[in-house]
């Protein structure tokens, strides 16, 4: 199985002299092409640091980060942004657009600034996802005339404009209720199974479930990890259930 990340031995503390502490205190954790995982764990434990030195959005202290055959920590802020941008997606917990511009703009502002291609072709793709994840008719609406579940729908189009090889998300069914978050989740699923790997931040059993594998972080460690098998819509309850005990059982 080709690894599209391998993250070996991560260390990373923030502050200085006697406020310095060690948020990753050596993590370990790669994932193979085409996966999806998901990172649980309690407020404070490390998921979203790991998730920023995994996609080398943030750089490390120690160890080092290996992302589809390259060495993050040998590279540059501008190879480091090429490959965010061109391999890479992000979703977060609530999108972050401009007010000023309707609902498609947003999704194509940054492949238009970055101007490789021209705004007709990249237009045609926004709206092919757009239509994929159901807010085809949203097009010309402002930010604050779409509700949560619409606008983070539209931020997973955006994130996938450049077809990356691997989605992060941070939470991003965080600031939804259950049911548009288990949409989003069918997005994801949907999205996983034609190829690109995924990797979650999630406090969410629900959200967990639907992935593959699951690691559980405590005090900047993976304490365990879990596997399931790909979600195939059969078993949910078991599924949930499995998850929740195993929460129950570390803790968390
Ligand atoms: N930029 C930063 N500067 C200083 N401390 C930070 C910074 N980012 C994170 N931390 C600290 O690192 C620890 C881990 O933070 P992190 O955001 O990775 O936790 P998390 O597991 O994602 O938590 P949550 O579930 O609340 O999002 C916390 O104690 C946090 O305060
Ligand atoms: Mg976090």
């Amino acid at each position: 199985m080709n690894k599209i990340i391998i993250g070996e031995h991560i260390v990373k503390s923030f502050g200085e002299g006697d406020e310095k502490h060690k948020v990753l205190d050596g993590v370990s954790a790669e994932i193979n092409e085409g996966e999806f995982v998901a990172v649980m764990g309690p407020s404070g434990s490390g998921k979203s640091t790991l998730m920023f030195a995994l996609s080398g959005m943030d750089s490390v202290d120690g160890g080092k980060v290996v992302f589809d055959g390259k060495n993050l920590s040998g590279l540059g802020e501008k190879e480091l942004s090429d490959i965010r941008r061109t391999k890479m997606g992000f979703v977060f917990q609530q999108p972050t657009m401009l007010k000023n511009l309707n609902i498609l703009d947003n999704i194509i502002l940054p492949s238009v600034r970055d101007n490789r291609k021209n705004t007709t072709t990249i237009s045609a793709k926004a709206k092919t996802l757009m239509k994929r994840v159901g807010i085809a008719d949203l097009e010309n609406r402002d930010i604050t005339q779409v509700s949560g579940g619409q606008l983070q729908r539209a931020g997973i189009c955006r994130a996938l404009m450049n077809s990356p090889k691997i989605l992060f998300g941070d939470e991003p069914t965080g600031a939804l209720n259950s049911k548009s978050a288990h949409e989003i989740m069918d997005i994801f699923s949907e999205i996983n199974a034609e190829g690109t790997a995924i990797m979650l931040v999630t406090h969410d059993a629900n959200v967990a479930a639907r992935t593959e594998r699951i690691m559980f972080m405590r005090d900047g460690a993976i304490l365990s990890e879990m596997k399931l098998s790909k979600f195939d819509g059969k078993d949910w309850d078991s599924r949930v259930e499995k998850v929740t005990m195993k929460m129950r059982e570390i803790g968390i």
